[in-house]
């Protein structure tokens, strides 16, 4: 029998749950559970695969907005809810819903899309790139306390339930020095504190200014074991930290690397460049557990996503993207051009090189891009690169 692709029915995207769970090896979701996500499903651009009347596959797609560098954002699609029946898989069906999704976002003038992946050898077929990469890491706080450039003033508050939301997201919307941030919806706000209530582990700590303006905040959470005599009886998770400002961050990480008791703690994201490296008292103090592929950034529309990024005043290289088009960046702009190429690849290697964080010699060096000398390679990276490093530190 065959399997056609089509736009998800409302009244479908319990059948669609379904399948992308059992995919993702995971059991079909119970009522309970549905009733959670069905808000969720219920915002995806959703296409799905159909044999009959079996769901055997689905791709979903929420809008959201990504900071480029300059600070601009742009509209993108988070892509999510990805997956083929076993029985079904490697007939192409993916590659066809991939396809479906990609062409009704550009219809509708989404400029990318960027999604966190199962397995890192998917998505580079589907013209996707490695465009920023994590950590997870643990932290000694004896040994990494007191950290060099912590002291900002001000004061911190542990936040209710009750204020939560009103508190910290004005201060993630204003923690935008990293390209690849993104803006976060409803559900997922839910999604990252539904834990806390005041009745568990989970905490909020903000920081607030000397004025009292809120302007950093940390989520983590806490532990006690019985094991007194041991290293870790005082462990904890830090599940995000995100500040204004870098110097505010440092001081979150003080705060939490001093609370009593606390021993080690556990980090779930931190970009590549984090304060904290420099700022701890012991760099040794730090062990990073894993650097992994955070955002895998596919531009669906390059033209417009070349002009929405800020460019260097020094200098300009000319970028040849195979099927797609020729653009000269730097001097200030992204503009169309017909001049020879300093550096070629596809779509998947300027998609690679967007937020400035994956270099051109990366990419030449890996075959992803070609350039004919090494001059031209280290004109692109000057034009393209970005400091602060791309971090989302949204997972969805
Ligand atoms: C990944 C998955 C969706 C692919 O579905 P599929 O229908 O088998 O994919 P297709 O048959 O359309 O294959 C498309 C291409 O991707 C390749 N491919 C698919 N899955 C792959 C994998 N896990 N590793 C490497 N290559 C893979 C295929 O070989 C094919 O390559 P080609 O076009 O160059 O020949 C499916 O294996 C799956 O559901 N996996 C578990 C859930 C999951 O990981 N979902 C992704 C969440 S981010």
């Amino acid at each position: 029998m065959s399997v056609e692709i089509r736009r998800t029915d409302p009244d479908e995207l319990r059948a669609a749950a379904n399948t992308t769970r059992i995919a993702l090896l995971d059991g079909p979701p119970d009522d309970e559970t549905w009733t959670k996500h069905e808000v969720r499903w219920r915002t995806l651009r959703s296409f799905s695969a159909w044999e009959g009347r079996a769901c055997v596959g689905h791709i979903g797609g929420f809008a959201v907005d990504t900071t480029v560098p300059g600070g601009a954002v742009v509209p993108t699609m988070a892509v999510t809810s990805a997956g083929v029946l076993p029985t079904h898989v490697r007939r192409g069906t993916f590659r066809r819903l991939v396809d479906a999704l990609h062409h009704d976002a550009v219809a509708d003038g989404v400029v990318m899309a960027s999604l966190r992946a199962s397995e890192a050898m998917i998505y580079g077929r589907f013209g996707y790139g490695l465009a920023g990469e994590a950590l997870t890491a643990t932290v000694d706080a004896a040994r990494a306390t007191p950290m060099h450039g912590a002291a900002v003033g001000g004061t911190f508050e542990l936040v209710g339930a009750a204020d939560l939301h009103d508190v910290v997201r004005p201060i993630y919307a204003r923690a935008t020095a990293r390209p690849g941030h993104i803006t976060r919806p409803e559900w997922l706000w839910q999604r990252y504190f539904e834990n806390v209530t005041g009745h568990t582990v989970e905490n909020v700590v903000v920081h607030r200014a000397e004025d009292g303006s809120p302007d950093g905040y940390a989520h983590y959470e806490l532990k006690w074991s019985d094991d007194i005599f041991g290293d870790d009886h005082g462990t904890g998770t830090v599940h995000e930290l995100w500040a204004t400002d870098a110097s505010v961050e440092v001081a979150l990480w003080q705060f939490l690397l001093t609370i009593p008791l606390v021993k080690r703690l556990s980090i779930d994201e931190l970009a590549v460049d984090s304060a904290l490296f420099q700022s701890v008292r012991d760099y040794r103090s730090v062990r990073v557990t894993m650097k992994w592929d955070e955002q895998w950034v596919r531009l669906l529309d390059v033209g417009a996503a070349l002009s929405a990024r800020t460019w260097t005043d020094a200098g300009s290289v000319v970028v040849d993207v195979d099927g797609v088009g020729r653009w000269q960046l730097g001097d200030g702009a992204a503009r169309a051009s017909s001049a020879t190429a300093d550096i070629s690849t596809d779509v998947a290697g300027i998609s690679a090189a967007y937020l400035g964080s994956t270099s051109w010699w990366e990419l030449v060096a890996s075959g992803r891009a070609s350039a004919p000398d090494h001059a031209a390679i280290t004109r692109a990276d000057s034009v393209f690169a970005h400091r602060p490093l791309a971090f989302c530190g949204s997972f969805f």
